[in-house]
């Protein structure tokens, strides 16, 4: 079997859950289930960020202690993947024993290698997004990426030879295309690195809250050394060696676009200096603004993911954050797109076509699976659904989540056309047309069982349902995709029963 790793970033605990992290863990999770259909054996990442200024003053402000606030935060994001039907298999927090242990052995392994040297940092910082950002000139500079003020050090400091692997690090995107996408992405690194890496300060003294450096316990490491460092803790790093060898190097990290410098340019550098191979892919998603503004805890527009899902569904939810942008442009969330989409997709498109056919099947077959045939008005709909497979299993593992579910639904709107050429409704009138109607209500049936298998990674809860109300056992779906590998003309003896209405309208 195949192996499949990929992660989500691990989320800073000074805040709660919005929607920007479910957007990422909802897109990696279908990813996972995708690739489980697929036959292949997944680890899927997650976990929290814990170290580091920003959660010691985020702590010390509520009157925590930095263990305590993450405590907290780390059961609101365990129970909002409960609710979001995450299926990560493993759950990371940096405080956890495990990630020390690692941490400390890369940046042993980085000073063998004669990459970590001590000076002094003294410029700017930014605690928000816990940034460097040398060389600029200004009284009272802001920081480049968020525009919060900047704040200025000077400490004794570790660097990291990061200029020695400029030549390597542009060789390598230059030779591997896919490692960073979108290509806008990729060309902003390129260019980054055209421009010259200089050391990174990767350690401090002026806070607690972190890793020790390793024999100098005065310094902590950098908190995004720590926190890159959760992609190989996750996989096993450095104790479980069959694991860690097993799953190392993970296929795909998806994280936003903010820090893409940070997995493009600093992780690859770290992953050179103690030879580990390299993530085979980054991919940078875009930004979510509510209703046409930045979301912010001033403006109080931050989207709780929890209750848009405890109002709308949990799989409305997901395939509107799918559906709605193209993953790795930005985005506009809105209460009347996402109904508007529920409506129009969910309950019209997918919900009518499948309550439609289970009907008719009640109806005409008293519930029974009807015998088939296939005759040439079939051709276009089997046609469709080749299609619909094709473009879905392309676009999909380009994280092309939205043209893959375009594709599908194309293929709910052949399924529908089907159905108002061959009207069931009419044949049923006639005894004669018995065998053809039994085709058309089987074809119909197969259709949605294929419908059912390409939403199942987006829609898993609707997908268990769908499956139930076709009267098909579990057994008959653990195959995953490979059952699509061709059109059924005849299922195991069974019975569709019907249930709940899918996808409510909402008023
Ligand atoms: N802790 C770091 C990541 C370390 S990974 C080794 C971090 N954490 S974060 O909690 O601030 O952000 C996590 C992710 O949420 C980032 O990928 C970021 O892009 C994403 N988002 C935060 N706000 C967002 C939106 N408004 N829209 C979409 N994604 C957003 O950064």
């Amino acid at each position: 079997m195949e192996k499949y790793y990929l992660t989500t970033p691990i989320y800073y605990v000074n805040d709660v859950p919005h929607i920007g992290h479910a957007y990422t863990t909802v897109a990696c999770d279908v990813l996972a289930r995708y690739q489980r259909m697929n036959k292949r054996e997944v680890l899927f990442l997650t976990g929290t960020d814990e170290h580091g200024q920003k959660i010691e003053r985020a702590a010390r402000e509520r009157g925590l202690k930095p263990i305590e606030l993450a405590d907290q935060v780390v059961e609101r994001f365990r129970q909002l993947w409960g609710k979001l039907s995450i299926s990560h298999n493993d759950f990371i927090r940096t405080s956890q024993e495990r990630q020390y242990r690692a941490v400390a052995e890369i940046w042993r392994r980085v000073k063998a290698n004669g990459d970590i040297y001590l000076g002094e940092y003294e410029d700017w910082y930014c605690v928000h997004d816990e940034n460097f950002i040398p060389g600029l000139q200004e009284e009272k500079p802001v920081c480049p990426d968020c525009g919060r003020p900047l704040e200025k050090l000077k400490e004794a400091s570790y660097f990291f030879r990061m200029s020695r692997y400029q030549e390597k690090l542009l060789r390598h995107i230059e030779s591997h295309p896919e490692f960073i996408s979108p290509p806008t992405r990729r060309n902003e690194i390129l260019s980054f690195v055209q421009g010259g890496l200089r050391d990174l300060s990767v350690s401090r003294t002026t806070f607690r809250w972190g890793i020790p450096v390793p024999d100098d316990p005065g310094h902590i490491i950098y908190v995004w050394f720590d926190a890159l460092t959760n992609y190989l803790t996750g996989a096993g790093f450095p104790e479980e060696d069959s694991r860690f060898s097993r799953f190392w190097p993970a296929d795909l990290h998806v994280i936003g676009k903010d820090i893409l410098r940070f997995h493009a340019v600093y992780w690859p550098a770290f992953l050179m200096s103690v030879g580990l191979p390299l993530p085979r892919r980054v991919f940078a998603h875009g930004w979510w603004t509510v209703e046409g503004k930045k979301m912010s805890k001033s403006l109080g527009n931050v989207v709780d993911p929890g209750e848009v899902a405890d109002r709308f569904g949990v799989d409305a939810f997901r395939y509107f954050l799918l559906r709605e942008v193209p993953f790795g442009l930005d985005g506009d969330y809105s209460q009347a797109a996402l109904v508007g989409r529920i409506n129009s997709d969910l309950a019209n498109d997918l919900g009518n076509l499948f309550s439609r056919i289970l009907a008719m099947v009640v109806r005409y077959r008293g519930g029974e699976y009807p015998p088939a045939d296939t005759g040439p008005e079939e051709k276009t709909l089997i046609a469709a659904a080749e299609k619909a497979r094709e473009e879905y299993h392309r676009l999909l593992p380009e994280l092309a989540f939205q043209s893959a579910l375009i594709a599908v639904w194309e293929f709910v709107g052949a399924v529908n056309r089907y159905l108002d050429r061959a009207a069931p409704w009419n044949l049923a009138k006639d005894p004669e047309k018995k065998g053809r109607l039994d085709t058309v209500l089987f074809a119909s049936l197969e259709s949605l069982r294929w419908i059912t298998l390409f939403v199942s990674p987006f829609l898993p809860d609707s997908g268990v349902e769908m499956r139930k109300q076709l009267g098909i056992a579990g057994s008959e779906w653990n195959d995953g995709f490979s059952s699509l590998s061709e059109w059924r003309v005849s299922w195991p003896p069974g019975r569709v029963q019907r249930g709940r209405a899918l996808f409510p309208r909402i008023e």
